[in-house]
């Protein structure tokens, strides 16, 4: 299949864009390198030994974006682009509503002029705000966002299903991520956070490197085991996997599909850094500070229903997730400007 991968170039896209290609299909890269190097679409060609065909163009440009479908002519998009810093998403809530909602709204409109109907768009657990029931289920009620970026995912999510009903020959799939970590075996494509990172793992693999001095545990009083945040990772590659899978809910009638990427198994904090150690031989020093605003106790998915109907399942461990992030962050201290 012809795919045009918006946010191609990013952390899950590259993964993403390794699969397609491994599994046969024809990707095709998108992407306006704002949080991103152009470094990527070589490593990945390194990869898998073909090439990866790159468009630096924006989702809100809305020629640019016609020139690209003009000459791709995709089958289906996998939409990654956006901005997903959940801190900076409350201090520039303009900034997120007019890139993902406003890029969203220009994409699906020249995709629909383009006659291409079909979307799998990047969601995420985050819509289930704090989650009604644990392990959470796609029936799980969507909850309060406690964040722009939160609301972003969320109000997509409703646009894209109401653009489905009002015209059914669009094939949407929802994808909710839980948290995404690792990266690919090789260790020449990964996460490259700008700055400190504000996610547990790159903070942890920086630690690990040297470039920061500890860990900051956000708060040991929540009711779970050991008191620290409970998360469902996800190695990026089973995450990946899980898009491919997806592609066959494109087809004629399938209509709207929502799916939750996880593993079904929650990790703390504290088990997290243990694996990490294990996995690596190296310390992790850490204090506990307070909570961070906006965190809940836990969250972890029920990911029965992508298994039932995708026949996908995620495959790594815990221990291939601190291996793999870490075989990334030490031969790429400086991610793509090493
Ligand atoms: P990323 O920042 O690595 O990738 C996003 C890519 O989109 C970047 O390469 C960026 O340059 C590009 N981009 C941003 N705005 C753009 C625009 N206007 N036009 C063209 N390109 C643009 O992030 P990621 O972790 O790979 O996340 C991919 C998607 O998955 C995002 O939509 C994110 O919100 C979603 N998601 C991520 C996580 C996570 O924890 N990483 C969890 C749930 C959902
Ligand atoms: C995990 C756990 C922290 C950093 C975020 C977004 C979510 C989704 C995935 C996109 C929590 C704790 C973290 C640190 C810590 N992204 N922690 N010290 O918050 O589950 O999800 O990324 O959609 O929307 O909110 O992930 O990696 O930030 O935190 O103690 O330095 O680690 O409190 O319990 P989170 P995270």
């Amino acid at each position: 299949m012809r795919i045009l991968v918006t946010g191609g170039a990013g952390f899950i896209g590259s993964h993403t864009v390794v699969e397609l290609q491994e599994a046969g299909h024809e990707p095709f890269v998108l992407d306006n390198l704002y949080n991103a190097s152009e470094k990527v679409i070589g490593r990945v060609e390194a990869i898998t030994g073909k090439k990866v065909p790159f468009y630096k163009v924006d989702i809100r440009d809305r020629e640019g974006l016609n020139r690209v479908f003009d000459e791709v002519k995709p089958e289906a998009v996998i939409h990654f682009a956006g901005l997903k810093a959940v801190g900076e998403s409350v201090r520039m809530p303009w900034e997120y509503y007019e890139n993902n909602i406003g890029g969203t709204l220009t994409l699906v409109d020249v995709m629909r002029q383009h006659g291409c109907k079909n979307i799998i768009f990047s969601s995420s657990a985050t819509v289930y705000g704090d989650p009604a029931f644990i392990p959470i289920t796609e029936e799980c009620p969507k909850g309060q966002c406690t964040n722009p970026y939160g609301w972003t995912k969320s109000m997509l999510e409703q646009i894209l299903s109401d653009i489905q009903k009002a015209d059914q020959e669009w094939n949407v799939v929802l994808l909710r991520y839980f948290n995404p970590i690792g990266a690919h075996k090789s260790g020449t494509i990964g996460e490259n956070p700008n700055g400190i990172p504000n996610n547990l793992m790159p903070y942890i693999t920086q630690v690990a490197v040297g470039k920061l001095e500890k860990l900051h545990v956000f708060g040991n009083d929540y009711d779970t085991p050991d008191g620290t945040g409970v998360r469902d990772y996800i190695h990026v590659v089973d995450l990946a996997k899980g898009h491919v899978c997806a592609l066959k809910k494109l087809t004629p009638g399938s209509g709207l599909s929502i799916y939750n990427l996880g593993t079904g198994v929650g990790y703390s904090v504290l088990d997290i850094v243990k694996n990490f150690e294990a996995a690596t031989g190296i310390t992790i020093p850490y204090v506990i500070d307070p909570r961070r605003a906006g965190d809940i106790a836990t969250c972890y998915s029920s990911a029965d229903k992508a298994h039932e109907d995708l026949g996908w399942k995620a495959e790594n461990g815990i221990r291939e997730m601190c291996e793999d992030a870490w075989r990334w962050q030490s031969s790429n201290p400086n991610g793509y400007d090493d």
